[in-house]
């Protein structure tokens, strides 16, 4: 499946870090009835992050869900070795993996495309944005961190809009904009302004009891 057939112009992913994971399925399938069709999966090794996160166990449950509905799952590798992790999220039933320009991240960008999935490069909000320039053509994404990555809940660093503003303008027109952290409805819409297409959100979609209707204020807000 080529994932970027199936990407829409916009869209408001939900991270699935901050859902109820009790009831993972559930919260799931409302997002999708609701027109979620892009779900974030943060994966933290304890390592390039403090915490351990959600692994392809957990993702194998979950992943048939979203895609019997025409949904993709976007995995977020905040780790030291992707190249070791990517063969299990893609058998998990990953659609893409985003790896980390800090680290040594060519081996996992080669196994994602043996294995067809999307490939992107995130960069942390202190990176030099040119690191992900030399090789952008062969990014599906690029992903500009706006909290340093590791928790959900965090503050959104306010230069944010101004670094995907200048992503924009050098990447080529083809490879998404993605930011992620802190984002609510309060930034949504000047990062779509400055070219943002792939909008990650966790706590504003869960934080208020009524993911379906996190969801909507953000879709509706980017529309
Ligand atoms: C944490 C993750 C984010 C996180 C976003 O660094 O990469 O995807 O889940 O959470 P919020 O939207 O609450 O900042
Ligand atoms: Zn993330």
């Amino acid at each position: 499946m080529d994932w970027r057939e199936h990407v829409r112009e916009v869209e408001v992913e939900p991270s699935l870090y901050a859902a109820d994971f009790a009831r993972l399925g559930e919260e799931v399938d409302v997002l999708l009835d609701t027109g979620a069709r892009v779900f974030h999966w943060d994966v933290g090794d304890g390592h390039f992050v403090e915490p351990v996160t959600m692994g392809p166990i957990v993702l194998r449950a979950v992943a048939p869900r979203v895609r019997a509905q025409g949904g993709l799952v976007d995995c977020h590798l905040m780790v030291e070795n992707p190249a070791r992790h990517v063969p299990q999220f893609a058998e998990a039933g990953a659609d893409s993996v985003t790896v980390h320009v800090e680290v040594d991240w060519e081996p996992a960008r080669a196994l994602a495309r043996s294995r067809g999935l999307g490939f992107g490069l995130a960069l942390n909000p202190d990176t030099p944005l040119e690191r992900v320039l030399p090789r952008a053509g062969e990014l599906d994404l690029v992903l500009c961190m706006s909290v340093h990555p590791g928790y959900s809940g965090q503050r959104f660093i306010a230069a944010s809009v101004e670094r995907a503003a200048r992503l924009r303008e050098l990447l080529p027109d083809r490879v998404r904009l993605q930011v992620d952290g802190g984002v609510g409805a309060e930034n949504v819409g000047a990062l779509r302004q400055a070219g943002a297409d792939l909008l990650v959100a966790a706590s504003a979609i869960f934080g208020g009891g009524d993911p379906a209707a996190g969801y909507r204020a953000l879709a509706s807000a980017v529309a």
